[in-house]
């Protein structure tokens, strides 16, 4: 692969270099000076200061160049999720921070080639795995409280939900995906890629943090309902007769039932809860909202949710690839957003 390496020093340039030139065919430039004449490009790996003005508006000056590239692998010195979310609003398809990683930037490089590394390789994201965990533990334990008919932890699950938001900005979304389809099933699978899905797609249109956290938390509760229903015909590998049908969705109302006379819960994870199946032209359930009555939030996490459920892993039948799935959103022409089902394109694809 032919990689194209920006940094703002010629020691940060050196060590990437170092980390990649044995695998790929590499060139580099400062980012100063940087013009990014050659073509054919597969990838570039950017190592700059994010936070720094002058940075920031050199990389302004090469985005349209920079956006030919397929792969943008930004690597950045500060942890904070805004930095994160400015690397990806200047072009990054993922971030790193600093210290990285060789063989996880080198398994980014060659996408291929990682997909055949074993699961307890070191490479793969520690990260994503815990917050996996820690995830479908909280998700375990609100499907318990449901059915039981005890008061749910809100507080956990958002604190839940916050790991995962920071997994998928640190690891990106490809390895949150890839960790959650090897190491979880069922409910707990759908909510888990749900949840990394709308982070991702929340961080890619710059939500603002308290978005982000009403949008995640949104993400961890919306098939609460789904506590009510028997697994038999919650994991039904075939088609669903009528009865099956209608007690499926009968999930929206009763996640909203079973939360909201909780005094932790907020109005937008109600809303999310109970309306993540309307759709915009009004034939969705359980109210059949239109357009105007659904809001933004919730517009973010039906879309996210459709992608998550085609994608799941299933042991029953193979895989949907992220290219079907999203070719699948762009066909329900009037039910969904266009432009944000447009501004999902780079999530969908190449994150
Ligand atoms: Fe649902
Ligand atoms: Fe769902």
């Amino acid at each position: 692969m032919t990689v194209h390496v920006i940094a703002d020093s010629a020691s940060k340039i050196s060590a990437i270099r170092a980390m990649i030139e044995q695998r790929h065919m590499v060139t580099s430039e400062v980012l100063a000076d940087a013009a990014i004449k050659r073509g054919g490009i597969e990838a570039a790996v950017v190592s700059v200061d994010i936070a720094a003005v002058d940075n920031i508006s050199a990389l302004k000056a090469i985005s349209a160049k920079l956006a030919r590239i397929p792969t943008r692998i930004f690597v950045i010195d500060n942890k904070g999720r805004l930095s994160i979310v400015q690397a990806y609003a200047l072009g990054a398809t993922h971030v790193f921070t600093n210290p990285v990683n060789p063989a996880r930037l080198l398994a980014k490089l060659a996408p291929v080639e990682a997909s055949l590394v074993p699961s307890d390789d070191p490479s793969e994201g520690t990260g994503s795995v815990e917050a996996a965990s820690a995830g479908a533990a909280s998700i375990a334990a609100m499907f318990s409280a449901a059915m039981n008919g005890t008061t749910i932890d809100i507080a956990d699950a958002r604190a839940a939900g916050g790991k995962i938001a920071d997994s998928v900005a640190e690891d990106g979304l490809s390895d949150w995906l890839s960790t959650v389809r090897r190491h979880h099933e069922g409910t707990y699978q759908h909510c888990l890629l749900v949840t990394g899905v709308a982070v991702d797609f929340g961080l890619s249109l710059g939500l603002r943090n308290t978005d982000m956290e009403r949008l995640y938390s949104a993400a961890m509760f919306h098939d609460i309902g789904k506590a009510k229903i028997p697994l038999a015909v919650l994991d039904k590998p075939g088609k669903l007769d009528e009865q099956e049908r209608v007690l499926i969705q009968s999930h929206p109302v009763a996640g909203f039932e079973i939360l909201r006379g909780n005094p932790g819960i907020s109005p937008e994870i109600l809303d999310g809860v109970r309306h993540h199946h309307e759709l915009l032209d009004g034939s969705g359930y359980p109210d059949g909202l239109c357009a105007q009555s659904i809001t933004d939030i919730v517009r973010i996490l039906t879309i996210s949710d459709i992608f998550a459920a085609l994608i799941e892993h299933r042991t029953y039948k193979p895989t949907m690839p992220r290219e079907k799935a999203y070719e699948i959103l762009q066909s329900m022409h009037g039910k969904l957003e266009k432009p944000l089902v447009e501004a999902f394109r780079e999530v969908a694809l190449n994150r």
